[in-house]
This record gives structure tokens, C-alpha cells and sequence, in this order.
């Protein structure tokens, strides 16, 4: 039977209750995703050509309350820097390519504008899944339309998180 997305919630439950730490059991979730994403027929069910841009939620664990979103991601989009606060999430890509950025902070929390360094950039492509555990900075681009679908900890837009304010933080783009 193809791994659906039942199959995947099930796994996700059951490897996020499990041992391990935070960063192997995200990690555990997100090859699973990688599963979820190569099946055709929930790629289907889930996106069409002229399914618009924005997010849907596909499923909402309600003991764990984390949450699969199927996003379609407008192209010729850069985001900026954020984190995901104490929460985390994971993202796969369908198609297309998500361009990924990761980011250090260079000063201390302590003083209002951060400084960030990039220290990594790459592209998630079909099939391609990361995770992005709490604190960590990132931030992604779509130089064209694509599929994602993002597995979140809890409801991102509820928590305080780093979200990069143009006229206080800065980014130093390579070493
Ligand atoms: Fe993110």
C-alpha cells in the first residue's frame, strides 16, 4: 500500500512520543516525509495546477498539536531570517525548490538588533525534506511556483519567535 497520509500522521505520533532527543526524532519525521511526498496519489489528492497559492492544513494532531500544512509557494519569493521559537518544523519539498538559508547570530541576545551570518544554503528539491529544530534561523526562497508541505510543532503564528525587522537586524551574507 502507498505511504499516505495517515501512514505518515500514525508515524509522526508515534516517533515524536518516542526516546531520542528533539533533533533525532524531528530528524526520524522528516524521512518519513520524504515517503509522503514521493507518492503520487497523495501528491494528487492534494495539488493541482490551479490550486492557488497559500496553506491549507491537511491534519492537526490534537494531543501533540502539531500540524501538516500543504502550502503552495508563489515563485520569485525570498523570505526573511526567522526561527520557529520553541517550536520546530519541517519542510519537504514536492517539486520545484525551496532555497534554504541558514543563519548564526553573531551578538548577543542581549542587544536589540541581531547580526546575522549565513553559514549554509541549499535547495530542497522533489522528494527533499529538512528539519528546523527551536532557535534555529533560516529562511526561504521559491525562484519559481512549487509544492510544500511543512509539518509545524504547534500553530507558528501563535508563539513568539525571531521574525527579522528590516530596520534593527542586519544580515552579514558570507563569512
Ligand atoms: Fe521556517
Amino acid at each position: 500500500m502507498a505511504y499516505g497520509l495517515q501512514e505518515f500522521c500514525g508515524d509522526a505520533s508515534a516517533i515524536l512520543k518516542g526516546e531520542g532527543s528533539i533533533h533525532s526524532r524531528l530528524d526520524a519525521v522528516a524521512a518519513k516525509l520524504s515517503g509522503l511526498l514521493r507518492n503520487d496519489a497523495f501528491v494528487k489528492a492534494t495539488f493541482s495546477a490551479d490550486t492557488p497559492a497559500g496553506k491549507r492544513e491537511l491534519y492537526h494532531d490534537p494531543d501533540l498539536d502539531y500540524y501538516v500544512l500543504a502550502h503552495v509557494q508563489e515563485g520569485g519569493k525570498r523570505g526573511t531570517p526567522h526561527s520557529h521559537g520553541a517550536s520546530w518544523a519541517i519542510y519537504g519539498n514536492i517539486n520545484g525548490a525551496t532555497r534554504m538559508r541558514e543563519y548564526v547570530r553573531t551578538n548577543p541576545e542581549s542587544e536589540d538588533g541581531a547580526v546575522l551570518k549565513k553559514s549554509a544554503e541549499y535547495d530542497l528539491r522533489g522528494g527533499d525534506t529538512k528539519a528546523y529544530g527551536p532557535g534555529f534561523i533560516h529562511s526561504t526562497e521559491h525562484p519559481e511556483t512549487c509544492w510544500v508541505i511543512r509539518v509545524t510543532g504547534t500553530d507558528l503564528d501563535q508563539i513568539e519567535r525571531f521574525r527579522f525587522r528590516k530596520l534593527k537586524d542586519k544580515v552579514l551574507e558570507e563569512a
